[in-house]
């Protein structure tokens, strides 16, 4: 989907994953797989604060979003640190590092022998034979009809059901299906779980925002032992913060390259058919013209402002918008609220001993999806 171009495939693949996959009921149906990762991320947490030793959030919130995405979309879980875990990290991340690369033949088409020579074609190559033999078998599995199934439906058995159903006007294939669900792989792991970090690192420096933001939370949440998402609805600070997080650090910085239907104008320079574009997110993000102290992390901003991510305002677009915006956006909002409302309820964070909050970096990575490139490691401490 995130790739196809825009025509009838596109349309339909679309349509059935916003409606059957990513849909409000599909995600609440998958709460239960958020609450018990993110439970499992606590106990984790815990036993670190109980022994006092430093947590690592990159660490933890990349298997935690990696964790959550394998139960929802085909039902299994990787345990943490071993080598299948490790074997399904190495995957993703040499398929992203493919993505984030710049091939010469996009920008040159008659310089792609330069791609060739550098090896760059035999990379790709072995990247997808790897993902379509991981996403075969994860198909195979869901076809065996001895297979034990798990409790919950996963995005594999939904699609499976409506291939049989042939209720659209492309006939769902295997390949399609092995397409849909190594894109919402990708888009949703790394996305989530970069965002939670950089939610992370700019309220470790800036204590302000981390205490105000704990007052709300914690006033609410009065004595419970864990909150829901439904919980957050009442946190419009705790909104503002991952909004404003959004803002200087949207995850994929440059959207997702999109290319022009037909020629057309803009500001005055005609802009020919088939060009590819890339929409500078993180430039409007830190606009001057529409952004007062752009570069500040301001989460008040956004109290009382009826600016929102969704793709209507264009001044904040760390989701895109319009017709390829991103349909993940309420499963991705989901899992943030129920993560960073937890971490924040759950937890007081201190830096480790002999680093100050000025020695925390916003360097980010390179790459297609932006981390923070320096892992962000904090010392927890139980707050209940
Ligand atoms: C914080 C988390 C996330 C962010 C910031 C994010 C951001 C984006 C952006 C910027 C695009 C491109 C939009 C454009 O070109 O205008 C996109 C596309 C997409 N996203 Fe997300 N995303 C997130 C989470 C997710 C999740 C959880 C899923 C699915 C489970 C998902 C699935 C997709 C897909 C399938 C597309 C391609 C849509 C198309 O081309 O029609 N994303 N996302």
């Amino acid at each position: 989907m995130s790739f196809s171009p825009y025509g009838n495939y596109w349309r339909e693949i679309r349509k059935l994953c916003v409606v059957h996959v990513l849909s409000s009921r599909r995600v609440s149906s998958f709460y239960s797989i958020r609450l018990s990762e993110v439970k499992q991320m606590i106990r984790k947490i815990s036993s670190h604060a109980s022994s006092s030793k430093v947590t690592n959030l990159n660490e933890v919130l990349i298997s935690l979003t990696s964790a959550i995405i394998c139960r929802t979309a085909f039902g299994r879980r990787y345990k943490d640190e071993g080598t299948e875990m490790s074997r399904f990290h190495g995957l993703l991340s040499e398929c992203e590092a493919m993505l984030g690369v710049l091939f010469v033949s996009d920008c040159i088409p008659f310089l792609g022998w330069i791609d060739k020579l550098m090896g760059m074609h035999a990379r790709l190559e072995k990247s997808f034979k790897e993902l379509d033999q991981f996403s075969q078998a994860v198909v195979d599995e869901h076809m065996d009809p001895n297979r034990k199934t798990s409790q919950e439906e996963d995005i594999i058995d939904v699609l499976l059901q409506l291939k049989k159903q042939r209720s659209f006007s492309i006939d769902l294939t295997n390949d399609n299906i092995k397409a849909v669900f190594v894109d919402l792989l990708i888009a949703a792991t790394d996305t989530t779980a970069a965002t939670a970090v950089w939610v992370m690192t700019e309220l470790v420096k800036h204590p302000r925002v981390m205490k105000k933001v704990q007052e709300e939370i914690r006033n609410w949440g009065g004595k419970k032992d864990f909150l829901d998402e439904d919980d957050t609805q009442n946190f419009p600070y705790f909104k503002a913060v991952i909004k404003e997080t959004l803002r200087l650090h949207p995850p994929l910085p440059l959207l997702v390259p999109r290319e022009t239907n037909s020629k057309c104008i803009i500001e005055g320079y005609e802009i020919a058919a088939k060009t590819l574009v890339y929409v500078n997110a993180w430039a409007i993000h830190r606009d001057p013209g529409t952004w007062k102290d752009p570069e500040e992390f301001l989460p008040e901003r956004f109290i009382d402002s009826d600016i929102d991510f969704r793709g209507q305002d264009f001044g904040l677009i760390p989701f895109g918008a319009g017709l390829r915006s991103c349909p993940g956006i309420l499963m991705a909002i989901a899992s943030l609220d129920l993560i960073l409302a937890n971490l924040l309820y759950l937890f007081d964070w201190e830096l480790p001993p002999g680093i100050t909050k000025e020695d925390i970096d916003t360097e980010a990575s390179p790459g297609l999806v932006q981390y923070k490139k320096n892992p962000l490691c904090a010392l927890a401490k139980c707050h209940m």
